[in-house]
């Protein structure tokens, strides 16, 4: 996967107070809500680390969440953990992820993921976990994510998977 290349107007930053999260609208309610009311109390808290596409001088154009995280090994494919521990397992979760409305449909999202796994990759060289799990909000959201390697979590059809070694692979090539 080549390095994410965004256009000039664009930086990618940590979400902080300063940022207007006020016009952010995704079409989705919950996408919304958790940027403006929820993402930064979480960030505080050291739950999870928001950060944002911001197109100058100060529009949030786009954002995305990571946490780690642990599941039991029981949830996780055979294939994935038939020579792991029996027990929980770290794991990154790729919480949230949304475009405003005026920024959709124009590679954000596509851009965005790459710029979301890249920090994962990063990430799983010095904290090590498994795979990179997500929800999906929506049907839509999951077709929009089932077109870059993840896989369904036996069981829970809202929740996708992308294995380190998957991971490892993409960043490599
Ligand atoms: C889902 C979302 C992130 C996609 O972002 P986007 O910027 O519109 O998508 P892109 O322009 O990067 O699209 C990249 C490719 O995915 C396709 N695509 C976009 N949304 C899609 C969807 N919902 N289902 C299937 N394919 C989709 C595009 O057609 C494009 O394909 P192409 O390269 O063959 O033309 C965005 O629509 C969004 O934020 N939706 C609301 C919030 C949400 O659902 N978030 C995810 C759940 S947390």
């Amino acid at each position: 996967m080549k390095p994410v290349r965004w256009p000039n107007c664009f930086s990618i930053e940590q979400l902080e107070k300063r940022h207007n999260r006020a016009d952010f609208h995704s079409g989705v309610d919950v996408v919304d809500e958790w940027l403006k009311k929820r993402a930064r109390q979480a960030q505080t808290k050291r739950l999870s680390i928001t950060r944002i596409l911001l197109k100058e001088p100060n529009t949030i154009a786009g954002y995305y969440t990571l946490a780690m995280g642990q599941v039991n090994f029981d949830e996780l494919p055979h294939e994935l953990v038939k020579t792991l521990p029996g027990t929980l397992l770290p794991i990154v979760t790729l919480a949230w992820l949304g475009l405003d409305k005026r920024f959709q449909g124009q590679g954000h999202g596509e851009r965005l993921l790459a710029q979301a796994f890249a920090d994962c990759h990063r990430t799983g060289h010095m904290m090590p976990f498994v795979a990179v799990l997500l929800d999906c909000a929506t049907k839509s959201a999951k077709t929009f994510y089932q077109r870059y390697d993840f896989e369904e979590l036996p069981g829970h059809p809202m929740t996708l998977m992308l294995s380190w070694k998957l991971l490892n692979c993409m960043m490599s090539g």
